[in-house]
């Protein structure tokens, strides 16, 4: 274990989002990490190698490391894992269906089932979730990866009612749309939204860590649960 004396559990680190939460918060945290592929690098993050799409199994492996790693306390949790098949909902299949939901929504509540009985008295929990578990975008449909976020939402809002007593704060940021990541790479699918953000452009990976770090940090956001942060530049403000 690393000299900072606060866990972290998070999901989703190797992506865009996950990579620029990383720099941001180490080495003040201790991170441990799930990723799916094999796991070749130690620093700075202890990784777990399991797959989100089965999250009773991810749940087991997640508890064996923490057993294995002598972790006692874990004062941070962190869902960034996100998968998305964008067709119209007719087309999508029950794999999809599947697979969306487990790794977007089902393995967020494993994880934190995981985690509870770990969890310090002033843990914070952040779920990242995405405007379209709000509203369909012009970049595509997507109704299926829009009701795993909404879910999503659902889920931080009801643990943040039953987990309050405990000191626990459970928040969402809730995510517009990036150049990087599951983002729109496509110019001409940038353009299409862009003139309906108000500032005028796409958002970057390295401007959504900040708000997953004030909602994680007890000393910046102490009386914020049950909250959606929404980092979308001002998405749909006008009509
Ligand atoms: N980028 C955007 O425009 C945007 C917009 C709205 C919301 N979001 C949300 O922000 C979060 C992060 O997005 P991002 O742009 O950083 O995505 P990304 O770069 O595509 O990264 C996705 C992350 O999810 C992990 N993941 C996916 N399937 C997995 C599985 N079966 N098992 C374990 N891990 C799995 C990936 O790990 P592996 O490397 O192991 O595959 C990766 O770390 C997601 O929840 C996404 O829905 C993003």
């Amino acid at each position: 274990m690393s000299q900072a004396s606060r866990v972290l559990l998070a999901t989703g680190l190797t992506g865009a989002i996950g990579q620029a939460v990383v720099e941001l918060i180490h080495p003040s945290w201790h991170i441990i990490g799930i990723r799916r592929s094999p796991v070749n690098v130690k620093e700075p993050v202890e990784w777990v190698q399991a797959d989100l799409r089965d999250p009773v199994q991810m749940a087991e492996k997640v508890q064996t490391a923490l057993h294995q790693l002598n972790v006692r306390h874990i004062a941070g949790v962190v869902h960034l894992a996100g998968v998305v098949y964008s067709d119209i909902a007719t087309n999508s299949t029950s794999s999809e269906w599947e697979q969306m939901m487990n790794v977007n929504l089902r393995s967020a509540f494993e994880l934190v089932k995981i985690a509870k009985p770990l969890l310090c008295s002033s843990a914070s929990i952040v779920f990242v979730s995405s405007v379209d578990a709000l509203m369909a975008s012009a970049l595509g449909p997507a109704a299926v990866y829009g009701a795993s976020k909404a879910g999503l939402e659902g889920l931080m809002r009801h643990l943040a009612a039953e987990w309050g007593e405990d000191g626990i704060r459970v928040n969402t940021v809730m995510v517009g749309a990036l150049f990087e990541g599951m983002g729109v790479a496509d110019s001409e699918e940038s353009e299409s939204i862009r003139e309906n953000i108000s500032l005028g452009r796409l958002g970057r990976a390295r401007e959504i860590a900040p708000a997953i770090r004030f909602l994680l940090e007890d000393e910046q956001s102490s009386y914020i649960t049950g909250h959606t942060l929404r980092v979308d530049g001002g998405l749909n403000l006008r009509y």
